[in-house]
């Protein structure tokens, strides 16, 4: 039989040494969940806790039904999105970002994926604090670009030390630095000067900062803007920078997101963007160039809302006997185990799959974080919220 003997394909080895995707794997444990502490909870994703808006929803409908939006566009996105994104980010950063030096992405997963093909070539390394957000790890890791991680600590509120970033660029001379703030997983706000002067380490050591501002809508109303990057005109020479859609304007699936770049990487990026996207979704750009201004006041409620779940979240979970609220912000509240409990992993397990409540243990995060869960809040409602604290008693 021409089948036969089977020979094993060898796959990739940079595809086998990149870890499963996490949030499958936490859901699974809640599989042998057989509702014994009441129904299931999840806090694993990271996924807005209410509807996109109707009149978006509308948009949306309208734009994916029409001709127009069924054929390719331009590699680097709509024009319409481009200039509308370009316009909000000059507003909220107060400086001119030109609509060319915007890329709309299908998702801002793929924009680091793509930014990455830019910068880093195999072999090289990228800083990358710990906890990180693990598909950028994953990213790295199938690139074959080494992620070194830059350690950070509860005591800082898990903002990085420029002074050991100094060290780790002297030392890997590392192609990029990636700051992700507000954080995923700790929901940490980096202060304005950490996130300048690590712009200027990288600078001055021939490196690229990539700032993912996926959670920027949700900074606290008086934090705008978070860091003057963009005031420098030549900010394109050391600054990349990461946007998501999904969070602000409730469309994870329609999968849109932005990178923002100087004329060199650009340049280059394009044949990234064309090779791995060709473009964007057109439907969800449409709706959403519409959506930029049209919705600034219901983001502007959003923002508000996931403030309050943040105060009612510490009010729940910060009391609790044995456990430690390490950090809380935007869309996570970043919790450390009580001594007596089993280690991240194995705590995780046993509150999904005994108490029904799914988080994602810190080692999913990266290395030293064996005593911490990630709880991602907004996701979930006040009355799920409010059944959180008797699920964790579990360890107390
Ligand atoms: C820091 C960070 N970057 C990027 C993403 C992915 O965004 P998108 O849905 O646009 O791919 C997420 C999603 O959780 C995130 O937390």
């Amino acid at each position: 039989m021409i089948l036969s003997p089977r020979i094993r394909n060898p796959l990739s080895a940079r595809i086998r040494a990149t870890e499963s995707p996490p949030i499958p794997a936490a859901r699974a444990w809640a599989a042998r969940y057989d509702g014994r502490a009441g129904p299931p909870l999840d806090l694993t994703q990271a996924v807005p806790g209410y509807p996109p808006p109707d009149a978006l929803l509308a948009k949306l409908a309208e734009a994916a039904g029409s001709a127009a939006c069924a054929g390719y566009g331009p590699i680097a996105g709509d024009a319409a999105l481009r200039e509308a994104l370009a316009g909000e980010m000059s507003g909220f950063y107060g400086a001119a970002i030109a609509p060319a030096q915007v890329a709309i992405t299908a998702g801002c997963n793929l924009a680091f994926a793509m930014v990455m093909q830019v910068l880093a070539a195999e072999g090289d390394t990228v800083l990358l604090p710990a906890p990180w957000y693990f598909n950028h790890r994953m990213a790295l890791t199938m690139q074959g670009v080494r992620a070194i991680p830059v350690p950070t600590r509860p005591e800082d509120g898990f903002v990085p030390d420029p002074a050991r970033i100094a060290e780790l660029l002297a030392e890997h001379r590392p192609r990029a630095v990636v700051l992700v703030t507000p954080n995923n997983p700790t929901g940490a706000i980096y202060p304005p000067a950490t996130i300048e002067e690590v712009a200027a380490l990288c600078l001055r050591h021939g490196a690229f900062l990539v700032l993912d501002e996926t959670y920027r809508d949700f900074l606290p109303a008086d934090r705008s803007p978070p860091h003057g990057l963009f005031a420098d005109p030549d900010w394109g020479d050391v600054l990349v920078h990461l946007y998501s859609f999904s969070k602000a304007y409730c469309v994870p699936g329609h999968r849109v997101g932005a990178i923002a770049a100087g004329g060199d990487v650009m340049a280059e990026l394009e044949k990234a963007l064309d090779t791995l996207q060709i473009c964007p979704p057109r439907p969800a750009q449409s709706a959403l160039a519409w959506a930029i201004p049209a919705l600034a006041t219901w983001r502007d409620g959003n923002r508000a809302l996931m403030a309050d779940r943040a105060e009612t979240f510490r009010g729940l979970v910060g009391q609790l006997p044995g456990w430690r609220l390490d950090a809380i912000g935007t869309y996570f509240a970043y919790l450390r185990l009580p001594d007596s409990a089993p280690d991240a992993i194995r705590a995780a397990e046993i509150l999904a799959a005994e108490k029904g409540l799914m988080t994602l243990p810190g080692p999913f995060f990266g290395p030293g974080q064996d005593r911490h869960l990630r709880l991602a809040f907004a996701n979930a409602g006040e009355h799920i919220l409010a059944q959180v604290p008797a699920r964790l008693a579990a360890f107390s």
